[in-house]
């Protein structure tokens, strides 16, 4: 068998495909499948960005009428609504999310990515991405305003003249307020990366606040108000 020229290709062919598959898929999946995996709700409830609470309280009716309160539960909601949007929108066709640990990216885009990180169901399926015709947006939490992301997907070229990203007016209702996709998609890039301790690591401002058991939401709305005093 090894002197023919047939035998050689089985090797090199079927053999190695089934290498391949036993050590990239197989072994994996026998190492991993009993590692628990965070749901939505509790991924949510380790901490309500401040820009969430923003949303509610610039567009108060619209904000109740879509999610009700600023909770765990109505974040949770949002940021599945996001990813799902994410998903949909193919926004992974432009934008990647892992910081690779090569070229110096952590310089430009923050920590490298760990796999943790993705140890959620928010992150099903995989968002990585294989291009970025824009930036990665897996440390986006903070680094801009709502006010920035609202004008952005409203029209991007308002914000960034050379911008080639798409306009997403279906993401606004007829009086340009952000509807129920709008907020679900600025909360769900607004949360990429804030559960990191460098978080916001760009700019100069106090960490988020994080909504914890004996907070109530407006403690947390007024911490948020801290942080923009600050920020001027
Ligand atoms: C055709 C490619 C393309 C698609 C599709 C696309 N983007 Fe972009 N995006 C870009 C480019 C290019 C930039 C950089 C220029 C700019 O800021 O507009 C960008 C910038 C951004 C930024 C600003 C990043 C920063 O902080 O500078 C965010 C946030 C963003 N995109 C989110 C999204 C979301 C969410 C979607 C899907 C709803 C999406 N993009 C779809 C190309 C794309």
């Amino acid at each position: 068998m090894f002197e023919s020229k047939s035998g050689i290709l089985a090797i090199g062919g079927v053999g190695f495909f089934v290498f391949a598959y036993i050590v990239m898929g197989a072994l994996p999946w026998t190492i991993y499948k009993d590692q628990p995996e965070k749901s939505i709700l509790e991924v949510a409830s380790e901490g309500i960005p401040h820009e969430f609470v923003d949303l509610a309280e610039r567009f108060p009716a619209q904000f109740k009428e879509h999610f009700g309160e600023v909770s765990y539960e109505s974040f949770a909601a949002a940021l599945e609504l996001g990813r799902d949007i994410y998903v949909g929108e193919a926004c992974w066709h432009c934008h990647s999310q892992f910081i690779r640990p090569v070229s110096r990216e952590d310089i430009r885009w923050g920590p490298i990515a760990h796999a943790r990180e993705y140890n959620n169901e928010l992150q099903r399926p995989v968002l990585f991405g294989t291009r970025r015709v824009g930036p990665d947006l897996s440390r986006e939490a903070g680094r801009r305003s709502n006010d920035w992301h609202i004008a952005h997907f409203y029209e991007p070229t308002n914000v960034v003249a050379a911008s080639v990203m798409p306009a997403y007016p279906w993401f606004f209702d007829e009086a340009d307020v952000p509807n129920k996709r709008g907020m679900a998609i600025i909360a769900y890039v607004q949360w990429l990366g804030s559960w990191l301790d460098e978080y916001p690591y760009y700019e100069e401002a106090p960490k988020a606040p994080k909504l914890d058991d004996d907070a109530s939401s407006t403690e947390v709305a007024d911490h948020g108000h801290d942080r923009e005093q600050e920020e001027i």
